[in-house]
């Protein structure tokens, strides 16, 4: 069969991703397969015996990213590399990180069952923790892969339970042997769902995203002055609650305030000691702002934060800030980009030049290698939910252009 006439085989990539959705399924329908969990380690064995299957090389790094390698004529040449992660949020879907792998997975068993042989190696990837949800932050193993995060750092990140990460990764067997450290990359690829309604919206299939959005974290911590709700009169409360509600809501404000062109949300709060008749004495929340620009997102930092002392002032509420992680927007290799919406196009799929709000690993590979993702379209724009869906010929387009794309990066010679 020549090259052109390639394509993946949708019925089998949807058979993976059905199996997956298994591990860690939800009655509702998404995914709870949180990073380092016994159920991340089934999903982990079952890449593992479907990567041997198609005879890669398996190796696993000292931050649990799984890496299978099929070699190629010339195999001393930087390898093509693609994938995503594996982990969920507590109530996900399942596509989210999932696609990416199982769709390079396709294309894998595709070239396998063709013989195809390509001028590089060719390697999948699972990157470890990528949502950040149990251990912040997010994309931690790509970060450390890619040299931007320290190792010990991240394995001293904690869970809410007080778990290390390092140790829950040795807890599962996957703190591996390699060394956790890039090593050259001619191209890096990441099939993933849009997560947003741009694509449905214009009426595509395939997205090309120009880059993703800086992402700032911050965690708020404040004490206020516990006492019985019945007797303590209003006047004169330390109500750390209160003051995080104001806070909250200045967050809220912000992107307006500054003038748009960046999102910022409080996604997470502990309220202790969460009992209706006592006034609160300890709140945690955190922060995550978004945006293109990263000097307007340092900027509604510093706002921000003035915002909030003020409001702890006023309530007499100490605060504590934590400045958690910061990485910079991300753009894309131009040529990687234009390659995946010619090969859309070529396919006969409408394909969107767009931006990426999600954070991805390929954030990240791009610091390190030239870099393009490939988007689908989520139903409604819904994902981190339980309700998260695309279609199953979107995931089969999304496979087939991330076969062409990793075809072509794979048969170039030059460097
Ligand atoms: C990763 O899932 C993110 O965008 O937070
Ligand atoms: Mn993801
Ligand atoms: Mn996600």
């Amino acid at each position: 069969m020549k090259r052109e006439e390639l394509r993946v085989n949708g019925a089998r990539l949807r058979e993976s991703l059905e199996t997956m959705a298994k591990i860690g399924g939800t009655p509702a329908g998404g995914v709870q397969r949180l990073a380092l969990t016994d159920l991340d380690k089934q999903g982990r064995d079952q890449l593992v015996q479907w990567f041997k299957e198609i005879e890669l090389d398996v190796t696993i790094d000292a931050m649990g990213n799984i890496f299978g390698r099929r070699a190629g004529k010339n195999d001393a040449l930087a390898p093509v590399m693609s994938g995503s992660h594996a982990d969920s949020q507590p109530k996900g879907g399942r596509f989210d990180g999932i696609l990416g792998i199982l769709g390079m997975l396709e294309v894998l068993r595709t070239l396998h069952e063709n013989n195809v042989e390509t001028e590089r190696p060719v390697v999948i990837v699972d990157w470890t923790n990528e949502e950040g949800s149990r251990f912040a932050p997010a994309m931690v193993a790509s970060g450390v892969w890619a040299g931007a995060l320290d190792l010990q750092w991240a394995y001293d990140r904690t869970d809410g339970a007080g778990k290390r990460q390092g140790d829950e990764l040795a807890r599962i067997g996957y703190k591996g042997s390699v060394p956790c450290k890039a090593t050259p990359v001619h191209a890096y690829y990441e099939y993933h769902i849009e997560q947003g309604p741009l694509l449905e919206r214009a009426g595509k299939r395939i997205g090309a995203p120009k880059g993703i959005l800086c992402l700032h974290w911050y965690d708020i911590y404040l004490e206020g002055e516990a006492n019985q709700v019945g007797p303590t009169p209003m006047a004169g409360r330390h109500d750390a609650l209160c003051a995080a509600a104001e806070m909250i809501l200045a967050v809220n404000d912000l992107p307006e305030k500054m003038g748009g062109n960046m999102v910022a949300t409080v996604g997470e709060i502990q309220n202790e000691p969460n009992s209706r008749n006592i006034i609160p004495d300890k709140v945690h929340f955190t922060v995550d702002i978004r945006s293109w620009d990263d000097d307007l997102a340092l900027r509604a930092w510093e706002d921000l934060q003035q915002s909030c002392q003020g409001i702890a002032e006023g309530r007499g509420c100490p605060m504590r800030i934590e400045e958690t992680w910061r990485v910079n927007h991300s753009p894309f290799d131009e040529r990687l980009v234009r390659g995946v919406l010619e090969r859309a196009e070529a396919l006969g799929y409408p394909a969107l030049h767009t931006v990426s709000g999600a954070g991805h690993d390929a954030s990240y590979m791009n610091q390190v290698c030239p870099t393009a993702m490939i988007f689908v379209p989520s139903k409604g724009g819904r994902s981190h939910v339980e309700v998260e869906e695309t279609t199953w010929e979107d995931c089969e387009a999304g496979a087939n252009v991330l076969l062409h794309c990793v075809l072509a990066s794979a048969d170039e010679v030059e460097a």
